[in-house]
């Protein structure tokens, strides 16, 4: 049995182009969801959707790509989320309270893709009605909730899953497998950013529907950028790291889109780890030339997983000699520029290309994976390892950046949130008693 596991395992991460599977299981233990791939290749789940709006009907695309699932029902408070998603499955049953959708016994597994405000409480009834449950990141509107609805999980025994997709990007795998091996020497920092030039907001068809269709803008439903975006981003951090940060501090600014959103349009944040390494948060959604990127540096090499490249500190420029001579030239002007009676060479970046961390353009960004994954687990009801840790601790950090942000305070990582997850978790970082 456990040869098989490993052989499947290895030939579907073959599929995906990733070298050197058979070692990622350290990196990724997830994958081990895809251990039965074949055996299961005949049974068939019963998945219900609640919240299916933008994000929700993405996720039933892929959904619906999968032999494996049989979409039956959907719940939602708006009826044209509705009707978009019964074009999708027009057999599917309609519900406009969830708690009627989790009632329906075909209903063995329900994805969760409604505002942010409503994830605890839905995940908690559905966990209670013996549903497994693959839950849109950030989980919880509060750290609080994050640590309700992961014990509920443990309490219940039912498979939970998060929309943490990096965890299954092969990108983000591979880079972590090198990382992990320390391919770019002892990793020191973090810069993870989200830039974009947009003012985030939905067309909204009557004003009265104004908090619920944009309710990422509103306090009372979202935490703004720091669920939306940095969830994700601060997850890549821990992983690359193994480690959690014990300290944040961050600043927010409503500094351009002052159009009566309540949440920040700009923002900063700092965590610091107990070794002293760092990892810096930020997005400016009035300016996007840098786009989003995590730049994990080490010693010896920077990764850059979301451009899907890696870089060594080694690097001879190879430019032809002319360009070389001119360089040079330019190095000798600003090199002979006294600067507090020293001579002052600027350190600016090489013209490094990089290398491209797999040999293929990947087919998915993780997320049809982190479904086909979810599905596995819930057919083979073997919930894989560090999966709802990873997703926990991503909405956790996140959670206490903005914490940090709205107290003005340099704020602890509160010992109260500690879950079992030795992987992370330093001599002094115990769980709570
Ligand atoms: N993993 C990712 O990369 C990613 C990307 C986008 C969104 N998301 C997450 O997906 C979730 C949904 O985001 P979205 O952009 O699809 O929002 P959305 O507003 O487009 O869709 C939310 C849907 O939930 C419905 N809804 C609201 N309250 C409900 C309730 N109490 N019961 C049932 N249905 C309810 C809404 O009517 C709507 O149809 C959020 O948690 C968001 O953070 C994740």
């Amino acid at each position: 049995m456990e040869h098989n596991e490993v052989i499947n395992r290895r030939d579907f991460l073959r599929n995906l182009g990733i070298a050197g599977a058979g070692v990622l299981a350290a990196t990724s233990p997830w994958l081990s969801a895809f251990a039965a791939v074949n055996e299961t290749a005949g049974e068939r789940l019963k998945v219900g959707l609640i919240g299916p709006g933008s994000r929700g009907r993405f996720l039933l695309s892929f959904l619906l790509q999968n032999p494996k699932v049989e979409v039956v029902a959907f719940a939602d408070i708006y009826q044209p989320s509705l009707d978009e998603a019964l074009k999708m499955v027009p057999t599917a049953r309609t519900y406009n309270n969830y708690c009627q959708l989790l009632a329906d016994k075909e209903v063995e597994a329900v994805v969760v893709a409604t505002p942010l405000n409503t994830h605890c409480q839905i995940t908690l009834d559905a966990m209670d009605a013996g549903k497994h449950v693959y839950c849109e990141k950030t989980i919880g509107y509060t750290m609080d909730e994050c640590f309700m609805m992961y014990n509920k999980h443990l309490e219940v025994g039912n498979i939970f899953f998060t929309g943490q997709q990096r965890l299954f990007d092969p990108r983000y795998i591979k880079a972590m497998d090198m990382i992990h091996h320390g391919t770019f020497g002892p990793i020191t920092c973090v810069h993870a950013f989200w830039n974009r030039n947009n003012d985030w907001r939905r067309e909204v068809p009557s004003p009265e529907l104004e908090k619920h269709i944009n309710w990422r803008m509103y306090k009372e439903s979202s935490k703004g950028l720091m669920t939306e975006l940095a969830c994700h981003q601060l997850q890549v951090g821990t992983w690359a790291l193994g480690k959690l940060p014990d300290k944040v501090m961050g600043h927010g600014s409503i500094t351009y889109w002052k159009d009566g959103r309540e949440v920040y349009d700009n923002i900063n944040c700092i965590y610091t780890f107990p070794e002293g390494e760092m990892m810096t948060w930020g997005s400016d959604i009035a300016n996007k030339f840098y786009g989003l990127e995590e730049q994990i540096l080490g010693k010896l090499g920077t990764v850059e997983p979301e451009k899907g490249k890696y870089y060594f500190e080694d690097y001879v420029d190879p430019s032809p000699a002319f360009l070389k001579m001119v360089r040079d030239w330019e190095q000798k002007i600003f090199g002979d520029m006294a600067f507090a009676g020293t001579s002052w060479t600027p350190e600016t970046a090489k013209d490094n290309p990089g290398t491209y961390l797999l040999d293929h353009t990947p087919e998915t960004d993780g997320t049809s994976l982190n479904l086909d994954a979810f599905v596995e687990a819930v057919i083979t009801k073997t919930q894989p390892r560090r999966i709802a840790e990873e997703g926990y601790y991503a909405s956790i950090l996140c959670l206490l950046g903005h914490e940090a942000i709205e107290r003005g305070e340099i704020m602890d990582f509160p010992k109260e949130y500690y879950i079992d997850y030795p992987e992370y978790h330093t001599q002094a970082q115990t769980i709570a008693e």
